[in-house]
């Protein structure tokens, strides 16, 4: 975990300043959004949440390339279910100008003036982008006077347009989107105001093992949900059942309560669950006390008394890290828990932040999208940052602003 902030050259800076006008600025963005079989985009949010630093460089002047990589293609070989053609239309819809798609742009030739933006065919069509090679990076450092790299999503790989072109290009920055993620996941996690409460939850502690350890080194409560709480309250010796959990790794929860306890941080365990026979939409939801488990039952979120005390945590916490569901919230029985929970995050004073996939979906389906303060666009990224991970476009980027 940066115990510090990494201090990186921000756009913002470069536009406020004037220092773009008439200059080809690249902007790596994550514009890898889900489609549909027939192509269509199913989900714009990394589209929109790229416009800004877009819209940026236009007003400041600037000729605008945007590239980003979209799925796993095979570099060298172009398939058109890998082009970023429906993401220039997107775009173009959304800034009401033309976006020209530039294909085979490593090697220039392509023209773009001030004040105009075209988009850079998927990156990872390059051969050498995924190994990071030097020589396709400073061909792509070539193109521009300014990188700009907004692509949080991408933060945690280092490929040629994420990591090795910043070494290359003669200013190296962070676009809007990837500041404001890096200066929130700051203050949740390098300078947090305590208590500080991080909700872990999904089905396997062996997922989350690395967070889960390197978030036992910092927060006040730990708070445990899904498959992981399980095998927590294994560990306590409470019965599960035939719960989803992971036996073998029973002690390394032990080690995690014990090590927290001692600093007096502590993992709160449920007192009571919502158990069913089966997971499905139409099984009976039965609460019972967190050692009443019976041996055929299944534990698929906490009890409202579980839920009803951490709440109170969480109303009372300085700052709140959000990841994963508490329960099997997709069925409604079974999202009283993480339902609660949200709420308890809406109305919290705390700084709150969240991020991952299910949790978005949790997010969204209780509609506390406006307050939670900051929700990021980053699913692997986060979770890296969380795991205590450096990430490789955060590190060159602080590289560079060393001057
Ligand atoms: C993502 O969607 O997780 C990011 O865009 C990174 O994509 P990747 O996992 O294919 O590197
Ligand atoms: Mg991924």
């Amino acid at each position: 975990m940066p115990e510090s902030l990494f201090q990186v050259k921000r756009l913002s800076e470069l536009a406020q300043s004037g220092q773009l006008k008439g200059k080809r600025v690249l902007i790596r963005a994550d514009l890898n959004v889900p489609q549909d079989e027939a192509g269509n985009i199913t989900e714009d949010t990394r589209i929109r949440a790229s416009m800004p630093a877009v819209q940026m460089c236009l007003d400041a002047g600037a000729a605008v390339m945007v590239t980003s990589h979209l799925g796993r293609p095979t570099e060298g070989q172009f398939k058109s279910e890998d082009s970023l053609a429906p993401v220039a239309d997107r775009i173009a819809n959304l800034l009401h100008r033309k976006v020209p798609l530039i294909s085979n742009w490593v090697d220039g030739g392509f023209e773009v003036n001030p004040g105009e933006i075209v988009l850079l065919e998927n990156c990872r069509l390059n051969v050498g982008e995924k190994k990071n090679n030097d020589e396709l990076a400073k061909k792509i450092a070539a193109l521009c006077d300014v990188y700009v790299n907004d692509a949080f999503g991408t933060a945690h790989r280092a490929e040629a347009t994420t990591h090795g072109v910043a070494k290359f290009a003669p200013v190296a920055c962070a676009g809007p989107l990837m500041a404001a993620e890096l200066d929130a996941l700051s203050r949740a996690l390098a300078s947090p105001k305590r208590p500080l409460v991080a909700i872990v939850a999904g089905s396997k502690v062996s997922s989350k093992l690395t967070i889960l350890k390197a978030l036992s080194e910092k927060v006040d409560e730990l708070i445990v949900g899904g498959g992981i709480a399980n095998t927590f309250m294994l560990a306590k010796g409470l019965p599960i059942g035939k719960s989803l959990a992971e036996p073998d790794l029973v002690n390394e929860a032990r080690e995690i309560m014990d090590l927290m306890e001692k600093r007096g941080a502590h993992v709160p365990i449920p007192e009571d669950v919502v158990v069913a026979n089966e997971l499905s939409p139409l099984a009976r939801a039965n609460r019972v006390a967190s050692d009443q488990v019976a041996e055929d039952d299944m534990i698929l979120d906490i009890g409202p008394k579980t839920a009803a005390r951490l709440s109170t945590m969480l109303a009372h916490a300085g700052t709140i890290v959000w990841n994963g569901p508490l329960g099997v919230f997709e069925i409604d029985q079974f999202g009283g828990g993480t339902k609660m929970l949200a709420a308890a995050i809406a109305h919290s004073p705390a700084f709150s932040i969240a991020g991952g996939g299910d949790t978005l979906a949790a997010i969204a389906k209780y509609g506390i999208e406006n307050q939670v303060d900051y929700i990021s666009t980053g699913g692997g990224a986060f979770l890296e940052f969380l795991e205590g991970k450096t990430l490789p476009a955060f590190a060159v980027l602080a590289e560079r602003a060393k001057g």
